[in-house]
């Protein structure tokens, strides 16, 4: 059976406002072409761009996300922005525990959670982010940091419908350097057996993400665990993201 892909474009701080706008208008059509059968396209621009964003890309049916959001449900927090004003302005999925908040922004696993809370509440679908650097890679500690990140997640995530964990090694992202097919079968393998002991209920989507390209795209998606990519850099390009749709999706 052909599986549901999920292609999540994370566009970091990489799309001004009015880039996101022209970049919308001008690929309307080929994302409506892209977003076919069993294809789910994910959108994350920033938060000043969601709403043009949502509006640009209505008649393409794809779904946008946030790339963060505050774990509080309201109160004096200045500069954070609640899960319901993302609910209001349509949004669909939040990117949670990136490693790029949890290194530069002290993310923690707590804050993740409350996250996840507070987007459930919204009926917003979360996109956990996990992954090892470097080092623990090296020193072969990928799934006791992965486990780690998880331990706090699991038992709010069992009572969801559904949830994305995307396994993001931090080594990966942004270098050009992707983990070899095998160590990433035997990654996720794992990643769905956990899954299945710890929130059997739950629909879960594995998701891969760290320097995916054109050139590898096909060969990740292809891993039997893995259901969806979430693309950075390649994606601020629609020739590329374009091509990584195309070529996973055959
Ligand atoms: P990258 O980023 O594709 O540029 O490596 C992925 C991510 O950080 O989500």
């Amino acid at each position: 059976m052909k599986k549901s892909r999920f292609f999540i474009a994370n566009w970091k701080m990489g799309m001004p406002l009015a880039s996101a706008q022209e970049w919308c208008k001008r690929h309307v059509g080929g994302l409506t072409a892209l977003q076919k059968g069993d294809n789910n396209l994910v959108l994350c621009p920033n938060f000043v761009a969601l709403q043009s964003v949502i509006e640009l890309c209505k008649p393409a049916a794809i779904n946008i996300g946030a790339q963060n959001c505050s774990q509080h449900a309201q109160g004096a927090y200045t500069g954070e922005v609640d899960a319901q004003s993302l609910k209001d302005v349509g949004v669909r999925y939040c990117i949670v525990g990136h490693s790029e908040r949890r290194a530069l922004f002290g993310e923690t696993d707590e804050a993740v959670v409350n996250k996840i809370v507070a987007l459930e509440a919204n009926g917003i679908k979360p996109i956990i982010c996990i992954g090892e650097d470097s080092k623990q890679y090296h020193a072969g500690h990928t799934k006791a940091v992965l486990e780690g990140q998880l331990r706090l997640v699991f038992p709010v995530l069992a009572t969801l419908p559904r949830a994305l964990i995307a396994y993001e090694p931090i080594w990966a992202i942004g270098t050009g350097d992707t983990p070899d097919i095998n160590y990433l079968d035997d990654i996720f393998l794992w990643l769905r057996e956990q899954v299945m002991m710890k929130a059997p209920d739950t629909i879960v989507s594995l998701i891969y993400g760290g320097s995916v390209t054109p050139d590898n795209a096909e060969e990740l998606i292809n891993v039997q665990q893995i259901d969806g990519l979430l693309i950075g850099g390649a994606s601020l390009d629609f020739q590329k993201f374009e091509k990584i749709v195309s070529l996973a999706s055959r």
